[in-house]
């Protein structure tokens, strides 16, 4: 007994510092995910992770990445662009390490960023090095290499179609090559779809949405043009959702609490929902919002309705305020 009064005097502040950590973590509901059991997909939304030379950033991914394995389970994770910093071989090469060493989910998908076109920031910006970079590292993260920077994968029954600059600049630039396979390909899938949401994943938010535009916007696409085709191809369908990054604002509900005019989801056009993911590796710099890294999103699809909820991955915690839902629209088949 007398041992055993020793062993627990020993252990004692071990334990207390065990017990308080799982309490503080439990009662933050950060631990345990109950899914609702009508949900058709679960989708880890994360962008901007600019995974490169700087340690903190290396940092920050790998308790995201368990976090989306372990209590989010999706059926896909999806980085939207800006995977690495510079996308050059030693960028990608940190990245496909992390993921290799922490990441288990059954599908992953990863869009090329403007700093995955190029490979020196600020040396000569070649773009050829560059996607052969993204479609080598970026296709053994997926598991499956796409023939370009714009290509579909099918999961759980739903669409994802991944677009994808095509030249290193910061802005988004398209050739027709890319609009026509994407109205051919989005065309097949809302078909295919019978009126269940089709998703499009891009690194830039289109012109004039989501604060692109406004003085403090940053860029979207090289052209109002090409973004204005690209809008009207996508609304052509119902129950669109586009998902984009790049802008690295915070999560925002209303567009009224901020001085640049954007919210998180946003309606475009007449049926496209766009959704702006704010940027997990460096945090988001706005006046008034969060600059703590590791804000994504997870998406939950129901049959008649998509559900967006605010997470940090990072810390495991769920952004308590933000729980968006849009409607899926009825169509006539
Ligand atoms: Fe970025």
């Amino acid at each position: 007994m007398d041992t055993l009064k020793a062993l627990l005097k020993k252990a004692g502040p071990f334990l207390t510092a065990i017990f308080l950590a799982l309490t503080t973590l439990s009662v933050g509901n950060n631990l345990f995910i109950k899914k609702a059991p009508d949900v058709r997909l679960t989708a880890a939304l994360i962008s901007d992770t600019h995974v490169g030379d700087a340690f903190y950033r290396q940092l920050s991914l790998p308790p995201g990445l368990r976090d989306i394995s372990r209590r989010v389970k999706p059926d896909v994770l999806v980085l939207a662009g800006d995977c690495t910093d510079n996308g050059n071989e030693a960028n990608w090469t940190t990245l496909q390490t992390l993921f290799q060493k922490n990441a288990d989910v059954p599908n992953t998908i990863l869009a090329v960023g403007n700093h995955d076109c190029w490979t020196s920031y600020d040396g000569e910006k070649v773009y050829d090095e560059a996607k052969a970079n993204f479609l080598q590292y970026g296709g053994a993260i997926m598991g499956e290499t796409p023939d370009d920077v714009f290509f579909l994968r099918e999961i759980g029954g739903y669409s994802f179609l991944v677009l994808g600059s095509e030249a290193a600049s910061t802005d988004c630039v398209m050739t027709d090559r890319q609009l026509s396979w994407l109205e051919a390909t989005l065309a097949a899938a809302a078909e295919k779809a019978d009126g269940k949401p089709v998703f499009v994943i891009n690194h830039q938010p289109m012109n004039f949405t989501h604060a692109v535009g406004a003085d403090e916007g940053g860029n979207g696409f090289d052209s109002q043009q090409t973004s204005d085709r690209l809008q009207a191809i996508l609304d052509r369908c119902p129950n669109v959702i586009y998902i984009s990054g790049h802008q690295h604002y915070p999560l925002s509900l209303d567009a009224a609490d901020n001085d640049v005019g954007f919210v998180t989801v946003e309606r475009v056009g007449q049926h496209i929902t766009s959704v702006n993911l704010p940027c997990y590796g460096y945090g988001t710099f706005l006046e008034g919002g969060t600059s703590v890294f590791g804000h994504g999103l997870v998406m939950y699809v129901f049959d008649d309705h998509v559900q967006f909820k605010g997470r940090n991955f990072f810390l495991s915690n769920w952004s308590r305020d933000f729980d968006v839902s849009v409607p899926v629209e009825s169509v006539d088949s």
